[in-house]
């Protein structure tokens, strides 16, 4: 007894001397920590030891917003970072999903030549795109359709139609210089002044035009200026993270992306309507054209609103991808004169006439250009306009030991749920496998034995599998995958290639570039607006375990 009485006096003596605050106070206190606390028991959790075969999560302070901030700034600098740290297998959180990345050509290999049943596109990339693209196509239906759907458009993209898109680029690119206020001096003919553009704005412009003028055909052309180019801004404004976490939010965004898709949709059947009234559907050269001639296999035609659904895809999966590719390839041209001199010389050598002009490109022509086509491959290879492939894992999956292993005896498991991620850029600007991996220098193309045609042969000549529309490489372990690999890889390949060439060609012939500023650097971040939901989100809830521990302590006293 009287051990317990030495203890509790001097206790209920400070306990009865101590000024304690009174309930709103604590409510208050409690409400100001509550940030505090989750933080500190989202660091707790993250020493728990936990199984060995789960990869390694990398560290962060905020609960469910994760690594967001550090990924969504530069992922490449952080991907690169995580490997040194990590290895080439990691896990990241990402707005409360788990993300584990296998990096390297292994790491490619494994995200883009896994298996659909047990790795699927569409359950992650679903959310972000069905409610642009529509209904019954690319990730609102089986896996099987979209790969029939591949197989209709790839239909519609042959050699014939690559010959006459040539001269339909060309003509675009010269009206636009022809009538752009942005290249005014250059229609005063003035060859003493230098005029100056937006880089990226005007080839965005530049690649919307041609694509509509080739592949959407002459309606959608001729619309562009009439409310068309509103309607594609409005739902490309609904490709962010934000939208790809939460696919309906009472937000601006989200009300203009839907009735931008809905407009979009009847616009392209009521062409569909307008043909089919006319006859003339089939005279037309375009995808249209051709996919209201196809069928599934089970021998039902495409129906109205599956064709206009393949159209806004094609549109949307075309536009950054090459706007974005063009803009850098002409930004480094222009920072390169010796380039820039060669892409010149070589169209004389080419297409030089008698008289000192040039001729007219043909499509068979445009892959014998080894300057430009160096120049495209250098700038897929630094400036993939995709820096993140992701799929879903549908059940544990082991990752092979030769990607990383947590020991001889033991082998990661990616846990069913998480969202597997390959990065291709990280291979093709790895120093351990490209001289100079950071600078843009064409010329490592020209070796035929050099790394990069290795790189590429790897690519193209791979196992080839053929997963419904035509014979692709499987998933490849290239260190050079600009268009991706396996069932997914990209339809648009061929396209883009005469698209982003002939766009090249038609400037360089026509005018001289240098830059005006610094050489740009990449900028990946997202709007200052998302950045606030998702702290905001995150806040809200991090917070429930510590309002949870909270009201146990306040509970206990
Ligand atoms: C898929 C890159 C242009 C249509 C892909 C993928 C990549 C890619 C990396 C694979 C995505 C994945 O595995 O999740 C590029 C690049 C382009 C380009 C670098 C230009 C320089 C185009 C164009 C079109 C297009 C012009 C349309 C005309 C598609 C389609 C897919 C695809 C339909 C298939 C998606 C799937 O199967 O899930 N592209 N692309 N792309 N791309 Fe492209």
């Amino acid at each position: 007894m009287s051990v317990n009485t030495s203890f509790t006096e001097p206790w209920s003596g400070y306990l009865a001397n101590a000024e304690w605050p009174s309930t709103p106070r604590l409510v208050l206190l409690a409400l100001i920590n509550i940030p505090l606390l989750s933080i500190v028991l989202n660091v707790l959790y993250q020493m728990l030891p936990r199984s060995s075969s789960r990869p390694p999560v990398v560290f962060h302070w905020i609960p469910f917003f994760g690594s967001a901030a550090a990924y969504g700034k530069d992922p490449i600098e952080f991907f690169t970072k995580c490997r040194e740290k990590y290895g080439n297998v990691f896990t990241f959180i990402l707005l409360g999903r788990r993300i584990t990345v296998t990096l390297g050509p292994q790491g490619n290999d494994f995200v883009l030549g896994g298996k659909h049943t047990v790795l699927a596109a569409e359950d992650v990339y679903a959310p972000l795109t069905n409610p642009i693209f529509g209904k019954d196509v690319v990730y609102d239906c089986p896996n099987e359709s979209l790969m029939e759907q591949k197989r209709f458009v790839k239909v519609s993209l042959t050699v014939d139609k690559f010959r006459s898109y040539i001269g339909m680029i060309d003509d675009e690119v010269s009206e636009f210089l022809d009538h752009d206020p942005s290249f005014r001096i250059y229609q005063m003919n003035d060859i003493n002044e230098w005029g100056s553009f937006f880089v990226l704005n005007t080839l965005s412009e530049i690649t919307i035009l041609t694509a509509a003028r080739t592949l959407q055909g002459s309606e959608i052309r001729n619309n562009m200026n009439k409310g068309f180019a509103q309607l594609y801004s409005d739902l490309d404004h609904g490709f962010t993270p934000l939208h790809w976490m939460f696919q309906n939010l009472p937000l601006a965004s989200y009300r203009k992306r839907d009735a931008a898709h809905a407009k979009m949709s009847e616009f392209y059947q009521q062409i569909l309507r307008d043909r089919r009234a006319s006859q003339s559907g089939h005279e037309e050269d375009d995808v249209m054209s051709s996919l209201m001639k196809q069928h599934y296999r089970d021998g039902r035609p495409l129906r109205d609103h599956e064709i206009a659904h393949i159209l806004i895809a094609l549109l949307m999966a075309g536009q950054h991808t090459s706007s974005s590719s063009i803009s850098w390839a002409m930004l480094h041209i222009a920072d390169r004169p010796d380039i820039q001199e060669a892409l010149y010389e070589e169209q004389v050598k080419f297409f030089g006439t008698p008289d000192g002009g040039l001729r007219d490109v043909v499509y068979e022509e445009i892959r014998q250009l080894p300057v430009l086509d160096a120049a495209i491959r250098e700038t897929l290879r630094m400036h993939p306009p995709i820096h993140s492939i992701m799929r879903k894992a549908r059940s544990d999956i082991p990752v092979p030991p030769t990607l990383g292993a947590p020991s001889e005896d033991n082998v990661y498991v990616v846990p069913k749920g998480d969202i597997v991620l390959a990065s291709p850029i990280i291979s093709q600007v790895d120093p351990q496998t490209w001289q100079d991996a950071r600078t843009w220098e064409p010329t490592r193309w020209y070796d035929a034995d050099g790394v990069a045609a290795q790189a590429n042969k790897q690519y193209e000549e791979g196992v080839k599998v053929d997963f419904g529309f035509g014979l692709v490489s499987k998933g490849t372990v290239s260190p050079y995958l600009p268009f991706g690999a396996g069932r997914h890889r990209c339809i648009g390949e061929q396209f883009a290639y005469v698209q982003v060439s002939m766009i090249i060609i038609a400037l360089i012939r026509k005018l001289e570039f240098r830059l005006e500023e610094e050489f740009p650097q990449p900028d990946f971040s997202v709007d200052e607006f998302e950045i606030y939901v998702y702290l905001a989100i995150a806040t809200m809830s991090s917070s429930l375990p510590a309002v949870f521990v909270l009201v146990i302590i306040l509970g206990l006293m």
